[in-house]
Order: structure tokens, then sequence, then C-alpha cells
């Protein structure tokens, strides 16, 4: 029998008439679908959005895996095909980009390389973020894969967003150094434990995937956490920045940037996944909140008992 503290979302338990009510699955006007989930085939879609119309780019498409999830299957081909599918959409990606926009685009190892080398021809990588999915795939006769890569590339690297204050990490500091005048080097004292505020890595190990107590977990087996999205999200866009993703799944993306003030546009091929977006998008409308993110600034796990003595948090 589930637990009741199970708070997976199911679609199955959800009005799906009404959620798809909200979605549409075609626009004329640019206006028309902003802050819209659409219900279609991304590589037509795209075709539709003015050039040099959005300011950030996240996605998280299809890896080159043969994979049965819930409602769909993706099959797995050469590179060279699997590049070819990806220029169809990155083309278009550039395109519509704004001469300072950015994009994220995530993959597995196996994808990575294709990703890199169509992501390159359109953008300028600055930077590959690996992240640690601590539930990786576990094999008897090989290493589990733990690791994904997000690939941050931008139209103009001498011009483009990005916000470093907003993804300031506030880590526990382990050895409370000071200097000659016997002071805090670089850390400051809460309540009665010590911290620093630290710039982000390329590496992020400090973020599960959603799991079933988590109020924002839904059913697939591929779901981005949003606290991963929320650091892209605040880094590299302003509040009310138009984000694109176009491969939008359980609806992580959009329902992050909701969250953040920021417009947005999603579109996905499965009208189960559009209602699972609705639906996230419907709470994220009365709670706002990002698991580990509070007052403007990213808390590591595990450190619940010094968030609990910092009384700003909790009133
Ligand atoms: C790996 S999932 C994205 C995961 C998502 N970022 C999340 O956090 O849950 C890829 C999604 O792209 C959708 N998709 C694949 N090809 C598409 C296309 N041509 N147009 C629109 N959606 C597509 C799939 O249905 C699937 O939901």
């Amino acid at each position: 029998m589930p637990s009741d503290r199970n708070k997976t979302i199911r679609v199955e338990d959800l009005d799906s008439e009404n959620l798809y009510k909200k979605v549409i699955s075609d626009f004329s006007e640019f206006t028309d679908c902003i802050n819209k989930t659409i219900h279609g085939d991304s590589i037509e879609l795209l075709k539709k959005i003015p050039s040099k119309s959005l300011d950030l780019i996240v996605t998280d498409p299809p890896y080159n895996l043969t994979k049965d999830y819930a409602w769909t299957k993706f099959k797995s081909s050469t590179n060279e095909l699997y590049e070819e599918r990806l220029d169809l959409w990155m083309w278009e990606l550039r395109r519509i980009a704004k001469d300072n926009a950015s994009i994220y685009v995530c993959c597995d190892w196996k994808s990575s390389n294709p990703v890199f080398n169509i992501m390159s021809k359109y953008f300028k990588i600055i930077n590959r973020i690996t992240w640690e999915r601590e539930k990786g795939r576990w094999a008897s006769n090989n290493r589990k894969n733990c690791i994904e890569d997000i690939y941050f590339g931008v139209v103009d690297d001498n011009n483009y967003t990005f916000n470093l204050d907003a993804v300031k990490i506030k880590r526990k500091v382990i050895a409370p150094y000071k200097n000659e005048k016997w002071e805090a080097k670089d850390w400051s004292t809460e309540i009665d434990w010590n911290f620093r505020l630290t710039s982000p890595s390329n590496i992020r190990t400090d973020i599960s995937i959603p799991f079933w107590s988590m109020p924002e977990n839904t059913t697939h087996p591929t779901q981005k956490p949003e606290k991963l999205i929320a650091k892209i999200i605040l880094a590299s866009s302003n509040p009310w920045d138009i984000i694109l993703d176009p491969f939008l799944w359980s609806g992580t993306t959009s329902v992050v940037a909701k969250k953040l003030d920021r417009k947005f546009i999603w579109i996905e091929q499965k009208w189960d996944y559009c209602v699972i977006s609705s639906y996230r998008l419907e709470l994220a409308e009365k709670d706002v909140s990002i698991q580990w993110y509070e007052n403007g600034i990213f808390r590591e796990r595990n450190t619940l008992q010094e968030r609990k003595k910092d009384k700003s948090l909790f009133n």
C-alpha cells in the first residue's frame, strides 16, 4: 500500500480534461504562446517562433537510448543519425535566440559527444556542468551510471547574462580560519553556525533526483529536479525574460520559471505530459517554494539542524 507521505503526481489521479483546456496546440501570434504549454512537434512549432525572440533555452531532449518510459518509447540510433536529428532543432534554436541569449542542453555520457558537436556548430560552449545523479542505473558487470552533463552555451561570449550572486551556495565552514587580527576569513556566523557564501562550480553533487516524498515528484524516471533548473534560470536570466523548453516532459522548466517570475514557452508532443505540466503550473500559482532555495540562497543538503537555528527561514 502506498505511504501517506507519497506525494507522487500521477496523470491518472488528475482532472485531465480541465487541465488540458489550458494547453494550446497551435498559435499564430508569438504573444499567444507566452506562458503556455504547447502540445505538438517541436521541430514544426519552432519554425513559427520569430527570430531573436528568446532570452534563455533550457532543454532536456530525448537521449540516444532505447528506453520504454511510462507512455512513450525512444529508440537509439547511430551517433550520425542522432546528430542529424539534433541539427534539425539546434539550427532553429540558434535562429530564435536573442544576441545575448544562453542555452543549456542536458545529456547523458553517450549523447554528450553528439550534443557537443552539434551545439558547438551554432553556439559558443563556455562550460560543461556535470550533475551527480545519485540514483544511477545499476548493472552487475559495469559501474552504475550516475552522471549527467549539461552544456552551457551562449550566442556571444562577450554579451550574456550571468547573475553570480543569485546562485551562490551557503556552505557550512568546517575549518573556520581567522586572520592575524583574529577576524573570520571569508565566513560569517549566523546564530551558532559558521558559513561561507561560495560560487557554484561546474560539478553539482548536492542535488538529488526527485523522490516519492517530494511534492515535485511525478511518475517519470528522468525528471529533472527543480533545484537544478532553478540554478540555471537564476544564473542566466532576469525576471520577465522569455525562456523556452522544446522538450518539456514533466514540466520542471515551466514550473521553475513561473516560480521565479520568468515568462515561458513550452512544447511537448505527449498530451499526458502536457496535463502533468498544467497541473504543476496550477500548484505553482499557490506555492512558489523550491526545495533547498530559501530567502534567495541555496542551502546544502543535510544542514537541517543549522537551518532550524536560522529563525529567519521559518518565520
Ligand atoms: C528526456 S524528456 C525531458 C525531461 C524533462 N526536462 C523533465 O524534467 O521532466 C524528453 C521529452 O521530449 C518529448 N519530445 C521528444 N521529441 C519531441 C518533439 N519532436 N516535439 C515535442 N516533444 C518531443 C518527449 O515526449 C519527452 O517528454
